[in-house]
């Protein structure tokens, strides 16, 4: 059994009052880490990185060294799903990733062998890290939502528009329902595996959904993280899972009450007031801009201080919007920690 008494994390995700503010980093392991670059530099491809469990669990370490944080997440990109899928994915060295289009006639067919044939480096990596945490540092694992991940499969790659799927979702809906079906499918049996292999928290990004309309949004993102959320909790009760629907603005509270996540994941635009809101019905994590956390760190300071102020410490894990940009400097990081940490 997991030991509660010591990881913040999992104290406030159960309820309880932490013994301190929990608090990690999206994207904490990255390019922004000068030990992460030379790592990045001596494997030829971003995938490869992912699929060598040494270095995977290398590089997931590797902030938890200079950082008192308290959770580590698994090093691993939401598009290895798609990879697993046969759905071919490259990542280019400057630029984001380029992923085969998906199209009505070349919809993926789920073999569950081969997709966790792919996947098994991911779960050797789990092993790996799980015997390496610290006693107080909670194992986060992840997936992309299967919206987010269709964003990808039928665009091919992100424009942040995603015109092309929203466009084939309303074209053929019957086709992109079974998509959907397929990657849920998939992303519950990968998380089930995770969670055999040691993660004790699931994070599910969806980084596009705020891009859809109403009926959209419950059809496409809150139906599909609902069955995850619930085939999950049959299986693994004690598992708690963060649901990230980026830039959900209006829909969060509906997220939050239909998906049964433990936690919501809050990107930059939404209001502290907002947060206090929805901390009525469950825990909040976020919000700091990445971007004052990269420029400003007196602004990030106080930006932090207002957030530690005005939000209830027992229902809140500190986190930033989105993910830290690679321009972030160390020690900006570390005042934001100090700031939580002398609270
Ligand atoms: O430290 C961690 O947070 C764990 C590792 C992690 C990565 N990607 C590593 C990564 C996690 C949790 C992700 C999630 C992810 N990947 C998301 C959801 C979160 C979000 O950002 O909205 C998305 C949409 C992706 C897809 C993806 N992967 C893109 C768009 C890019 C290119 C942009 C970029 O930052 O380069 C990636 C590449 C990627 N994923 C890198 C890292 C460290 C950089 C690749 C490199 O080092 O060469």
């Amino acid at each position: 059994m997991t030991d509660l008494t010591s990881k913040a994390m999992l104290q406030t995700l159960s309820g309880k009052k932490p013994h301190r503010t929990p608090v990690w980093f999206m994207r904490q392991a990255g390019r922004y880490l000068p030990e992460y670059r030379e790592i990045r530099s001596t494997i030829d491809s971003f995938l490869s990185l992912c699929y060598t469990p040494k270095l995977a669990c290398e590089v997931t370490l590797q902030p938890l060294r200079r950082f008192d944080l308290d959770a580590a997440i698994l090093f691993s990109d939401i598009l290895v799903v798609l990879d697993a899928l046969d759905i071919q994915v490259k990542f280019e060295k400057t630029g984001g990733p380029v992923v085969e289009k998906v199209t009505a006639e070349t919809l993926p067919i789920f073999s569950e062998n081969r997709f966790h044939q792919t996947l098994s480096p991911v779960y050797e990596t789990i092993d790996l890290i799980k015997q390496k945490l610290p006693k107080h540092v909670a194992f986060i694992g992840f997936s992309g939502a299967p919206w987010t991940l269709a964003c990808y499969a039928i665009n091919g790659s992100g424009n942040h528009h995603f015109t092309e799927t929203r466009v084939f979702a309303y074209r053929y809906p019957q086709v992109f329902a079974t998509l959907i079906e397929t990657l849920t499918d998939a992303i519950i049996v990968y998380l089930e595996k995770q969670i055999e292999s040691g993660v004790e928290i699931i994070q599910l990004f969806d980084s596009w959904s705020g891009i859809l309309p109403e009926t959209e949004f419950e059809q496409w993102v809150i139906k599909p993280t609902a069955k995850i959320v619930h085939a999950l909790a049959q299986k693994y009760p004690h598992i708690p899972v963060i649901g990230f629907p980026r830039g959900a603005g209006y829909h969060y509270e509906r997220y939050v009450e239909q998906c049964q996540v433990k936690a919501v994941g809050i990107d930059t635009c939404v209001p502290l007031h907002a947060m206090k809101q929805l901390q009525s019905k469950t825990v909040v994590q976020g919000n700091l801009d990445p971007l004052v956390l990269a420029i400003n760190a007196k602004k990030a300071v106080e930006e932090t201080q207002r957030m530690l102020h005005q939000l209830d410490q027992n229902k809140m894990i500190f986190n930033l919007g989105h993910g830290i940009v690679p321009e972030t400097p160390i020690e900006h990081v570390e005042s934001v920690l100090r700031t939580i940490r002398d609270r």
